[in-house]
């Protein structure tokens, strides 16, 4: 099986040619991705309408470019798949409109995917992982506890009540000035920080469930930057980064122990995907929970914890092989899908 990807939800226009290969190193055959960071970054976020004319200039070389990388012919493809949802709306339309374009005028299969489900299924693209298991997706958007049972079958055990973690990362970037997007630039000021410089109390302290809620780290954050009164040194920006990053991590820590207590069917596997999974910081506390709790423990590779169509096409393939149908092209672009309803 040959699948074409198209992801565009949000800051990166990506193409990705995929096989089910039955090793995981040989399945990606080429991915080419236009990154919107420059583009962004001035205003310390993503701009919608800007990411979506950026997604128009460069649909189509992205493409083009994922096929001539291989040699591969539109009419090689058995599938065009491409993210239809969560996301922004105008970028959603750009790879959807275009992914049911080149569906009809090569008379191909056409796959809506849902692009959380592209990242809580990025890690069986890169190693074999079976189900069940424990997963955290936590990207710029969404912070997910859920226990994977199979594809199509996600039950959350606990979600953020207010903002994702990478919205703070971001959140607190643009405090110190740092840019966009915030995680890369946090972590690698935190490398030079004082973890324990600035107090923190743990959010939810006193709720039974494994929900998270990062506004008051975040608020705490912005607390203690006014404390220093305008006058904020190098030093000062590395120890907030680190005692930032530092609650943070702990906290997810304090409630992964929790989702895992709250799961039903044995996980043999903690799985972590998405932006902030590129976190060292984090992967680490991840690494040492499963160690202690006698889990395997797999993270995407760098370049694919990201938005990339590679995870778009790979769900393609999950999906078709477990027996799924294709998506009419009447499908509706959904700029809101949770995952309990793909
Ligand atoms: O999954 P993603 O690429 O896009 C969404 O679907 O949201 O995630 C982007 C998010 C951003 O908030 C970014 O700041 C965060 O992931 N991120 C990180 C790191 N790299 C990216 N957060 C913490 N540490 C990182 N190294
Ligand atoms: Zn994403």
């Amino acid at each position: 099986m040959i699948i074409l990807g198209i992801e565009s939800s949000c800051d990166e226009t990506s193409a990705a040619i995929v096989t089910d290969n039955n090793d995981p190193e040989k399945r990606i055959l080429s991915i080419v991705t236009n990154s919107q960071i420059d583009l962004h970054s001035k205003y310390g976020g993503v701009i919608p309408e800007y990411a979506a004319r950026s997604h128009v200039d460069s649909i189509e070389h992205v493409i083009e470019q994922a096929l001539k990388d291989v040699k591969v012919k539109l009419d090689d493809l058995d599938a065009i798949a491409v993210t239809s949802g969560p996301g922004l709306i105008g970028g959603l339309l750009v790879g959807v409109v275009t992914a049911k374009t080149l569906a009809v005028l090569n008379n191909k299969h056409f796959m809506a995917i849902n692009h959380l489900e592209g990242h809580l299924l990025t890690t069986r693209l890169c190693y074999n992982v079976s189900f069940p298991y424990l997963l955290l997706l936590t990207s710029g958007g969404h912070f997910i506890f859920a226990e994977v049972l199979g594809i199509g079958n996600y039950k959350i055990l606990g979600e953020t009540l207010d903002d994702a973690a990478g919205e703070s990362f971001d959140k607190v970037s643009k405090m110190l000035g740092l840019g966009y997007p915030g995680g890369p630039m946090i972590e690698k000021f935190a490398e030079k920080g004082n973890p324990n410089r600035f107090p923190y109390t743990i959010p939810l302290q006193k709720k039974t469930g494994c929900d998270v809620s990062f506004s008051g780290i975040k608020t705490a954050t912005k607390l203690h930057i006014e404390s220093l009164g305008g006058d904020i040194t190098e030093q000062d920006k590395f120890d907030i980064a680190a005692s930032f990053q530092n609650i943070v991590i702990k906290f997810i820590r304090k409630q992964i122990t929790k989702a895992y207590k709250a799961t039903t069917s044995n996980p043999k596997s903690v799985v972590v995907s998405g932006g902030v999974a590129a976190n060292t910081k984090l992967r680490e506390s991840l690494l040492e929970f499963s160690k202690e709790n006698n889990l395997n423990f797999f993270a995407p590779p760098l370049l694919l914890c990201s938005d990339n169509a590679a995870m778009v096409a790979w769900t393609a393939i999950e999906r078709i092989r477990s027996g799924f149908p294709y998506s009419n092209l009447d499908f509706k672009t959904k700029p809101r899908w949770p995952i309990t309803d793909i």
